[in-house]
């Protein structure tokens, strides 16, 4: 058979691959797989179009393209490896901006290799994207591992953002279809994108960072599948494809569930709210509860409900509250987890953490499904979530979480808060929620907390 034929079949084989491994990632309990599967049809894809390329290729290109697979996999592997699981966003963040990265410097030596007006167009739309991507995600891995700790605004800047932006995508225009472009030209456009990119999240501050996120991952998808438009490569175009819809569907899902207009993400006219992060301080008195009565309290409950949040990532005491939950269970009380679309730093933090310690799927319950059942619900075992819960979404149009929606853990009988101090959130704002007469906080890291409360529930039987 000829090499570009079993090419296409490997394309093919791999194309398949992706989109199975896509579907097995919508569930935790074949996610892992689904992952593998799609990272061998890769390997295959790679393999493929090096072993098979057709014409001649010097050796000595070869050999770099095995040294740069080999540093690449060695970093990949090493980082990946050695993450933890509450730093997962901003290593997805960085190898976000690293597909970014490749796309748009694939753009730029393809410019040198002139074409037709369609041609400079894709390569254009390549460079742009891709350099949006790679700026706002340096800039959305430096605010989340906390280097960035501000959203910084500069006078005007929805405007100036908006004409940047146009400015870009008319510099790129006038590249392709005047056929004219110098190398200066091209470099500006390359620098104006990459400066977009950073003025585009920089402004982007307290609990919006999840959508910019997804919005990113979109623009790596796009930028990639323009590569593939570029080779006439097929499996590096559904690849782009399948990112750029599934960044897309995601942005629109992290949308509803902040409750943000995709129009005002897209013009940079979110995270407004932010500036006046904290304008309403919130005052009263908190009570707390010891280990014992909490402990006394689920045990004589009919039903609990459970909200991780970011914190219980942090203790890693997903094992623990699994723990927690089957003893309860024994004991009659019905135990479900609800989840936030946005609780943690990652979308679907929650449901891996708790799919790690074999907490049964059915047991999770989404927001909108979850939050009718508040009211019946004799207690609420917050663990080391806050924004997620926070009332002021309801009731503080001056807060920048005000319009997201959050699980009204509010309308149940029993509010037990466990987290280490009154520290705010990802957002930075107070919580009124911990004032409630309702509410009783359980100070201490949760897995700790957690651990003792097993062991209390333990001596009760
Ligand atoms: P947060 O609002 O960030 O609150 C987490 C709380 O956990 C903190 O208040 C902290 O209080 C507590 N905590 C930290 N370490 C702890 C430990 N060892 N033991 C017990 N508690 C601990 O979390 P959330 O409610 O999950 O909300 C997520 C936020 O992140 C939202 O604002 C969301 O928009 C944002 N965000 C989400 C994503 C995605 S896609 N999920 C991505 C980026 C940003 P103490 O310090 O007092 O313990």
């Amino acid at each position: 058979m000829e090499n570009h034929y079993l090419l296409d079949i490997i394309y093919l084989i791999a194309s398949m691959t992706f989109v199975i491994g896509l579907k097995m990632l919508s569930h935790p309990a074949t996610a892992r797989r689904g992952n593998l599967i799609a990272a061998a049809g890769m390997l295959a894809a790679i393999v493929g179009t090096i072993a098979l390329h057709e014409g001649e290729v010097k050796p000595v290109i070869y050999i770099l393209i095995t040294i740069a697979i080999l540093i690449g996999t060695i970093i990949g592997w090493r980082t990946a490896k050695r993450v933890a699981m509450t730093k997962m966003p901003e290593l997805v963040s960085l190898f976000n901006g690293m597909g970014g990265a490749c796309a748009a410097l694939i753009s730029l030596l393809e410019f040198h290799n002139g074409g037709n007006t369609t041609r400079i167009v894709i390569i254009m739309l390549g460079l742009i994207i891709g350099s949006i991507s790679f700026a706002g995600s340096i800039i959305a891995f430096m605010k989340l591992n906390g280097t960035l700790k501000k959203a910084i605004r500069l006078p005007k800047y929805n405007a100036v953002n908006t004409i940047m932006m146009f400015v870009v995508f008319a510099a790129g225009g006038y590249l392709a279809f005047s056929g004219s472009g110098s190398n200066m030209m091209l470099y500006g456009v390359f620098a104006l994108a990459l400066l977009y990119g950073v003025m585009f999240v920089i402004p982007i501050g307290g609990a919006d960072m999840p959508v910019v996120i997804s919005l990113l991952n979109s623009f790596t998808g796009l930028a990639a599948a323009m590569g593939g438009f570029l080779y006439g490569n097929q499996v590096m175009l559904t690849g782009g494809i399948l990112v750029g819809s599934a960044g897309t569907f995601l942005t629109i899902v992290m949308c509803r569930a902040m409750n943000r207009p995709l129009f005002n993400v897209i013009f940079g006219a979110f995270g407004e709210g932010a500036v006046k992060a904290g304008s309403s301080a919130v005052h009263g008195t908190i009570k707390d509860i010891s280990i014992s009565d909490a402990a006394v309290l689920m045990n004589y409950s009919k039903k609990v409900i459970i909200v991780p949040g970011y914190g219980l990532a942090v203790a890693q005491a997903q094992h623990v509250i699994h723990e927690l939950e089957q003893i309860l269970e024994k004991r009659g009380v019905d135990v479900k987890y609800a989840i936030h679309p946005v609780a943690g730093r990652m979308p679907g933090h929650m449901n891996v953490l708790l799919a790690e310690s074999n907490v049964d799927y059915s047991k999770l319950k989404e927001m909108e499904e979850v939050n009718p059942e508040f009211a019946n619900t004799d207690v609420v075992l917050v663990v080391g979530a806050n924004d997620v819960v926070n009332p002021a979404a309801h009731n503080d149009p001056s807060s920048p979480i005000y319009g997201m929606p959050i699980l009204d853990v509010e309308n149940a009988r029993h509010i037990i808060i466990n987290k280490r101090s009154m520290n705010a959130g990802y957002a930075g704002i107070d919580n009124e929620l911990f004032y409630n007469p309702k509410t009783s906080m359980l100070f201490g890291d949760a897995k700790d907390a957690l651990t003792k409360l097993v062991t209390e529930l333990k001596t009760m039987e």
